[in-house]
């Protein structure tokens, strides 16, 4: 039975299930989920709102159910919608009622909030990873190429000799201002949501600041209908990763053009290039094209989100529903596109004599 189907007294029809379930993406948030869970349930047992026996034995379980995730032992069901419900249906599942209060104090407007956020700040961190690895290929090019003369274009017209170092160290800024501009959205992001409950937080004598500091939080939300009501973090991310895109599709529309035989000043290595079987002269840049092309999902997820938040009243609105699949897909086109970039970039053979 559904966990808020107190007032109804008939099912919803499977196709109405399936159209409001979730799980289908949202088991992603499974770690941050638990993890949120365990700290929630020691702050419930600290505040003696539920007892040390019972806290520790949802906690315990939670790291059962985590570790028989990452087994691939556990199946989710639709029936029970959404990463949330079908984690919390296991635990009861498993410790009978005791499971059950885990959700005091809490709602799944905050819970999907903090999730969301901490999987966010997870993914930025990796990406910022990423973003330095790249860098380092970049120093690495323009410190052995200081004396590489090459055309600088305007209008893509040759217009001034520059050096291949002093181009390459053009994208490193475009790079290093990402790296900073991820770093300024987890620095806004960075404030605690659980607590807020559904939309005017709770009665119970909770303990905010013990979940913030156990979740490495750097401060807590103020006002609990924006904390179930926000969006923002999400939305910044999703410009941050598109701005990612725009500067690797721009690097990547060079190397397209620097690969050809009218420019011919690189040489793309054959594990990132495909050919033709009719047309045996050709080495077509498809990674780099890839790259160039992925710049309009990161677009249009960013507008999808936007679209999805304008208008919406306080607070949670199922639409909000709609906000993971673009952070998801617009995570891992970075994270894929910069991966392959940067694998590609170490591997170019520079044809220094055409350059000069
Ligand atoms: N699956 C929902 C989402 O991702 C979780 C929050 C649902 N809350 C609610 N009151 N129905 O937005």
């Amino acid at each position: 039975m559904k966990l808020w189907k107190g007032r109804f007294s008939k099912e919803a029809t499977s196709s109405a299930d399936e159209f409001n379930a979730s799980i289908g993406f949202d088991r992603r948030l499974y770690k941050q989920d638990i993890t949120a869970s365990i700290v929630h349930a020691k702050m419930l047992g600290c505040q003696g709102i539920i007892t040390a026996e019972e806290s520790s034995l949802i906690v315990n379980t939670l790291k059962e159910i985590l570790t028989d995730i990452e087994n691939g032992n556990i199946e989710f069901s639709i029936e029970n919608e959404d990463i949330h419900m079908n984690i919390e249906t296991i635990l009861t599942q498993r410790i009978g009622d005791t499971g059950k209060k885990l959700h005091t104090a809490r709602s799944r407007n905050d819970q999907v909030a903090l999730d969301f956020k901490m999987y966010i700040m997870d993914e930025t961190h990796e990406i910022c990873s990423l973003l330095k690895n790249l860098m380092e290929i970049i120093l690495d090019i323009a410190s052995s190429n200081q004396k590489t003369v090459m055309p600088g274009y305007t209008h893509l017209q040759r217009a001034q000799p520059v050096t291949l170092a002093f181009y390459m160290l053009a994208y490193f800024q475009m790079f290093k201002r990402d790296y900073k501009r991820f770093v300024n959205a987890y620095t806004n992001m960075n404030e605690m949501p659980l607590g807020s409950c559904a939309m005017s937080g709770t009665s119970y004598e909770t303990d905010r600041k013990y979940l913030q500091k156990e979740l490495g939080f750097a401060s807590i939300t103020e006002n609990a209908m924006d904390s179930v009501s926000d969006r923002d973090f999400a939305l910044e991310f999703l410009f941050c990763c598109e701005v990612v895109g725009i500067h690797l599709s721009r690097f990547a529309e060079e190397l397209i053009l620097w690969s050809s035989k009218e420019f011919g000043f690189i040489e793309i290595d054959d594990s990132f290039a495909t050919g033709s079987s009719i047309m045996p002269q050709k080495k077509n840049p498809d990674m780099a094209e890839l790259i160039r092309g992925k710049t309009g999902r990161l677009a249009g997820n960013l507008i999808n989100l936007l679209t999805v938040m304008k208008g919406l009243p306080l607070a949670y609105n199922k639409d909000m529903q709609e906000d993971k699949l673009p952070v998801f897909d617009s995570a891992d086109t970075v994270k894929d596109s910069l991966k392959i970039f940067a694998l590609m970039l170490n591997s170019i053979d520079f044809k220094i004599k055409n350059m000069e």
